[in-house]
């Protein structure tokens, strides 16, 4: 099954939101094969965000990222890496429709509270920096009731 890599940033694990995230993907009916809190450092997060190397933005973002502990999840189903990036919203929340993490809970593209995965390849790539020690294989009960 497909599986994308889910972080909430600090500002979120700040505002209390985690449980937000997490109800919305279970609510969705995605499945939770990993999680953590962690406080990442600067390698950690520069290698995550190594594609941004070159924006002017990048030192912000790490120094934001590094500020505090952040969740790291990753969620298993269908389409879960497009639909969970729908499901956080565009990157600028100005542009973030409403119904949507973003759209609801943020204002500032440098305050955006969560992390999604943006391709198969990247998640694949994301879940193995993030989770060296492996996820968690699991039946979730579920599973006929949400897929035909
Ligand atoms: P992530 O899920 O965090 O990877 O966001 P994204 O895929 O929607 O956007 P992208 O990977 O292009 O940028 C990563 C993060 O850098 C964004 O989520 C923002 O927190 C930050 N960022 C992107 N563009 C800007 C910008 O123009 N200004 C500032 N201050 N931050 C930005
Ligand atoms: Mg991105």
């Amino acid at each position: 099954a497909e599986r994308t890599y889910i972080m909430v940033k600090p500002d979120g694990v700040q505002r209390g939101l985690v449980g937000e995230v997490i109800k919305r993907f279970e609510q969705k009916g995605y499945k939770l094969v990993a999680m953590k809190l962690a406080m990442p450092g600067e390698e950690m997060l520069k290698q995550h965000y190594a594609d941004l190397s070159e924006r002017s933005f990048f030192p912000g973002l790490i120094t934001y990222m590094n500020s505090g502990p952040v969740c790291c999840m990753v969620w298993e189903g269908r389409n879960v890496v497009l639909e969970g990036r729908k499901m956080l919203g565009a990157t600028k929340p100005a542009d973030s429709a409403m119904g949507t993490i973003r759209g609801d809970f943020c204002v500032d593209v440098g305050r955006n509270v969560c992390h999604g995965s943006d391709s198969v390849d990247s998640a694949n790539h994301e879940i193995g920096l993030w989770f060296p020690e492996g996820i968690i294989s699991w039946d979730k009960a579920d599973a006929s009731w949400v897929l035909e």
